[in-house]
């Protein structure tokens, strides 16, 4: 068996987060180029979803079914090895990438020079800032015409709330695009535009060496000292401890598409970024270098062949080495079970694995056992903190449209709810099903495979409400009062927790003021 410090400290285990279209897919598959784990451009068909309209949902299907493939990416870079983390593109599966960044050590985030910071963009570094996920920047496209690279660093700072700290220069951009200048390395990369080669470097001993005039003309070597200047004057060094932190975001300029400073980004990415961090269960801190094994399920990926109803539970390995073959207890039913085909995810090939380190994540046949947020140990009852439920955005009754399948379709809407497709409250008035989302196109991929994987069929009757409260109070008699008092319009939620279904934010804004004591809460862990 390897070291297993050496082979924690050598894992890298990030996402890439993006707006749509900002360049997530192509930066992926060029890292995946780097690392030699795919050997052409255009390789990597992610689960892309967002260039197809709602009305072309189906389109999903196809997608999820090789999406297992690129759900995770390992593969080795040098002395590394590096694990990227795929999140779905289309934003009303946001709440999947949330999830799936409870599962990784650092998060890469890409921003189109001309767009800047996104909607998408903002609420995932929410994200980050709730688990202090270390970040870093790639400012996409510089090939093309955009804005002055200061004016998106102000924008970074004020739109992600985080200091930020650039690594790498433009120098120039859009047509007049000449290179980037490597801070954090002193050295000079200029821009040909080519989709498959990396391109040349020209060897500099500082910022002031002549070559630089030679390689990009007199007029934007000034430019550029000047700007270096500035940088060096108005931010402060760059601290790695800050960025483990997540005090500060290190960025990085280039053009995925033309493999431009990808490689500067990955070199400094595997010096600086995490390796498997200990992790907060309830009960304790869990160490990755403890000896005895423990993980948790953060996605659960289903079979879209109907005739074999199973799924993957994928399980992010927090400490100790997992075995095949070895028993492991399942701390929510308590049961123990083996796996004998568990799988690993190198390149973007499965295959089963033996041993699996901290870090890295392995693929468990799931036939029913498995719901997001579960722990598997040794033995011992650890729970990891998940990622909190949001209120949903969206919310709509589900009705069964055929009596003959009630069954079926309360087995399909619970195995997708453990799933984490969407959120489900019952009606504490009148048993009635809600479902909460966070896009329109959830509601479909429900009725489409609750059809085709459970032989149910459901209809959504629409319902007016603004958000979803987890409601709790320190008097009990104040939270009954408030129950009877708003009796229709309390539900639970999957865990059987209280939850107020306000229907508008006057009504909520009332509430609040009517029932002091009473605390609403906008995530289901407070
Ligand atoms: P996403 O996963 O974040 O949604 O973005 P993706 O990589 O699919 O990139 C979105 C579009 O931007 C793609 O073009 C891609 O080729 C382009 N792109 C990515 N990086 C750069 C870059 O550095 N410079 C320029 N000029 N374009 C870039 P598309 O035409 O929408 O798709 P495709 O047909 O090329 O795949």
């Amino acid at each position: 068996m390897a070291n297993i410090t050496n082979e924690i400290s050598r894992r890298r285990t990030f996402a890439i987060i993006s707006h749509p279209d900002a360049g997530k897919t192509t930066l992926t598959e060029k890292l995946l180029l780097f690392g030699g784990a795919i050997h052409v451009a255009g390789a990597v068909k992610s689960n892309k979803i967002k260039k197809t309209a709602t009305s072309d949902w189906m389109e999903i299907e196809k997608q999820r079914g090789i999406s297992v493939a690129t759900s995770v990416m390992g593969f080795n870079y040098g002395d590394y090895k590096i694990n990227i983390l795929d999140t779905p593109g289309h934003q009303d599966f946001a709440e999947d990438t949330y999830r799936t960044l409870t599962a990784v050590d650092s998060v890469i985030i890409v921003v189109d020079v001309a767009k800047g910071v996104e909607t998408q963009t903002r609420k995932l570094m929410e994200v980050c800032r709730m688990r202090n996920t270390p970040v870093i920047i790639f400012v996409n496209k510089l090939d093309r015409e955009g804005r002055d690279p200061f004016d998106i660093l102000d924008e970074l700072e004020k739109e992600l709330q985080i200091s930020v700290r650039p690594l790498s220069w433009p120098i120039n951009i859009g047509a007049k695009f000449k290179g980037v200048y490597n801070i954090y390395e002193h050295t000079l990369n200029l821009f040909k535009p080519d989709k498959q080669h990396v391109t040349d470097r020209v060897e500099i001993s500082d910022i002031n060496d002549k070559a630089i005039d030679a390689a990009v003309g007199e007029a934007d070597a000034e430019k550029l000292r000047a700007d270096i200047e500035l940088i060096d004057g108005v931010y402060p060094d760059f601290d790695e401890k800050d960025y483990l932190d997540g005090l500060v975001a290190p960025v990085f300029f280039g053009s995925a598409l033309n493999t431009f400073g990808v490689k500067e980004l990955l070199d400094c990415f595997v010096r600086i970024a995490p390796s498997p961090r200990p992790v907060t269960a309830e009960e304790r801190v869990v160490n990755p270098e403890e000896e005895k094994f423990t993980g948790f399920v953060f996605k659960i990926h289903a079979n879209m062949d109907p005739n074999h109803r199973s799924c993957i539970a994928f399980v992010k390995v927090c400490s100790g080495v997992f075995h095949r073959n070895e028993n492991y207890k399942h701390v929510r039913s308590g049961k123990t079970y083996r796996f004998s085909a568990p799988t690993a995810f190198m390149a973007q090939k499965k295959e089963i694995i033996d041993e699996v380190y901290p870090g890295d994540i392995v693929g468990l046949p799931d036939n029913g056992i498995f719901k997001i947020g579960d722990t598997l140990t040794e033995g011992e009852n650890l729970h990891f903190k998940g990622l909190p439920s949001f209120s949903p955005e969206m919310f709509k009754y589900i009705e069964n449209s055929d009596p003959m399948k009630t069954k079926q379709l309360n087995k399909g809407i619970d195995q997708l709810m453990d799933e984490g497709v969407a959120q489900l409250f019952v009606n504490q008035f009148n048993n009635r099903k809600i479902i909460g989302t966070v896009g329109q196109l959830q509601f479909e991929v429900i009725q489409y495979r609750l059809l085709h994987e459970y032989g149910a069929q459901c209809r959504w009757e629409s319902i007016n409400l603004f958000k979803a409260c987890w409601i709790e109070s320190d008097d009990a008699e104040v939270l009954t009062a408030f129950k009877k008092r708003k009796q229709q319009y309390m539900a639970r939620d999957i865990e059987g927790r209280d939850v107020f279904l306000a229907d508008s934010n006057y009504v909520l804004q009332m509430a609040q003021q009517d029932f002091p004591k009473i605390r609403f809460h906008f995530t289901s862990e407070f």
